[in-house]
């Protein structure tokens, strides 16, 4: 170890587990989600979390270098807080295992199932913070939403439990330092968590909300999931196209790029006829597979009649957003004789802006007297729409594109105000 390096926080990541119900040719750790190892996930999100922390993995005897190999490559810079040990023969073996290599620095402990793959960097954060809060035990849970059940042994419906007393228990689970080692040398029987042998050691154990997405990795079907999940947030950037024409109906105002032209002839349709929202709508819908304007919001929904641009445009991206992506950038071109954009063009980019939270560029041209559009008879819009899956997404995090080793080491600095 460095002597720099002194963390305040130990994570120890369990890995040591055989995988037994996943039944995979592999110990479940280092079987691929998406491409990167269980255990790899499992410490991204470690090495994610806004305090450096001692990173203590505990794997199987016999892949203590390739686990060491996976921890090093996502740690970067930061391998000098990575230790790898073996585990032992039950999951309490390996904590064990682990609480060994903690180094001198480290006031709380937090130990984690490595099976728990996607736990998002915050709920680490939150259980180090609630820990050193309390100077006690912490625990993420879920409430359970199942009716539960007791059966005997052959499978007969003994009672219905009260599920309002119930919760599902997830890891990281934090404990400070004396606690959990105490509980540990005190231990005479194997429990399911640390929670529990903490709280039979006699120190108290608080609970906080957990995270869906700190499931357990346990059956296929549970891997399935997983790689459903990262499959949406981790792919390639998506672009889409979209465009729309309408027909000049000098009965209605004009309203174009979200904007109100007074004195101009309006656009026919439903809606107010705002081909330009409208194309980008599609080009949006198009880039993120969800759809088009006309299956997602209806052509002839009452609530729609006369909806400006701003209902589409919001709506959509809301959609987007919780199908796991965000807008990278998008670019319009009008198409028509009027309205003259040019006077407008930078109002229009802002308030597109503001409806879909990323730039927009605004360009107009007419057809020199050619077709429909040449004639005056309408306007026609053509977007490009860029989107990202959430984890991609450049912006997100300014420092996402580094090695996460670095990428901690920039978050700790900024802290710092360096
Ligand atoms: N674990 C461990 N050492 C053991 C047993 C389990 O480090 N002797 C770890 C696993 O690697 C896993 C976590 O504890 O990250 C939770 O255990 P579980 O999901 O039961 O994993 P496995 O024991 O590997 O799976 P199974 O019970 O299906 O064999
Ligand atoms: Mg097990």
């Amino acid at each position: 170890m460095s002597r720099s390096v002194e963390p305040r926080v130990a994570v120890i990541v369990v890995a040591a587990g055989s995988g037994t119900r996943l039944g995979a040719d592999l110990p479940k750790a280092f079987v691929e989600i998406a491409g990167t190892s269980v255990l790899g996930r499992a410490l991204h999100a470690v090495f994610g979390m806004t305090e450096a922390a001692q990173a203590v993995i505990v794997a199987p005897a016999e892949l203590v270098s390739a686990a060491e190999s996976i921890a090093h490559g996502v740690a970067g810079v930061a391998r000098d807080r990575v230790d790898v040990v073996a585990g032992g023969e039950t999951r309490q073996a390996s904590v064990a295992a682990g609480l060994a290599v903690i180094r001198p620095s480290v006031q709380i402990v937090l130990v984690h199932d490595a099976a728990r793959a996607l736990t998002p960097s915050a709920l680490f954060d939150a259980v180090a913070a609630e820990t050193t809060r309390l100077a006690h035990g912490v625990i993420p849970g879920l409430a359970v939403s199942d009716t539960i059940k007791r059966t005997d042994a052959a499978g007969d419906l003994l009672e219905t439990v009260d599920r309002s007393e119930l919760i599902a228990v997830q890891t990281p689970q934090g404990f400070p330092r004396e606690h959990i080692l105490a509980a540990y040398a005190g231990a005479r029987e194997e429990f399911t968590d640390d929670a529990a042998l903490v709280a039979d050691g006699g120190f108290p154990v608080s609970v906080i909300d957990g995270d869906p997405l700190a499931f357990k990795i346990t059956t296929p079907a549970d891997r399935r999931r997983a790689e459903d999940l990262c499959a949406t947030r981790e792919g390639a950037p998506r672009i889409g196209i979209g465009t729309d024409t309408h027909a000049f109906d000098d009965a209605k105002e004009l309203w174009l790029a979200g904007l109100h032209w007074p004195g101009e002839a309006g656009l026919a349709g439903h809606s107010d006829g705002d081909a330009v929202a409208h194309a980008i709508t599609d080009a949006l819908l198009a880039a993120t597979g969800l759809g088009d304007i006309g299956s997602v919001f209806g052509t002839s929904d009452p609530q729609l009649d006369g909806a400006h641009g701003e209902v589409f445009l919001r709506g959509t991206r809301a959609r987007l957003e919780s199908a796991g992506f965000r807008i990278g950038n998008v670019s319009v071109q009008v198409i028509g004789n009027r309205p003259r954009f040019a006077a407008r063009r930078a109002e229009a980019e802002a308030l597109l802006e503001e409806f879909l939270g990323a730039p927009v560029s605004v360009s107009a041209t007419t057809t020199d007297g050619l077709g429909f559009t040449g004639r005056g008879e309408g306007v026609t819009a053509i977007a490009t729409a860029l989107c990202f899956p959430v984890d991609n997404f450049p912006a997100a995090n300014p420092v996402a594109g580094l090695p996460a080793g670095e990428r901690n080491a920039t978050s700790r600095a900024r802290r710092l105000g360096e």
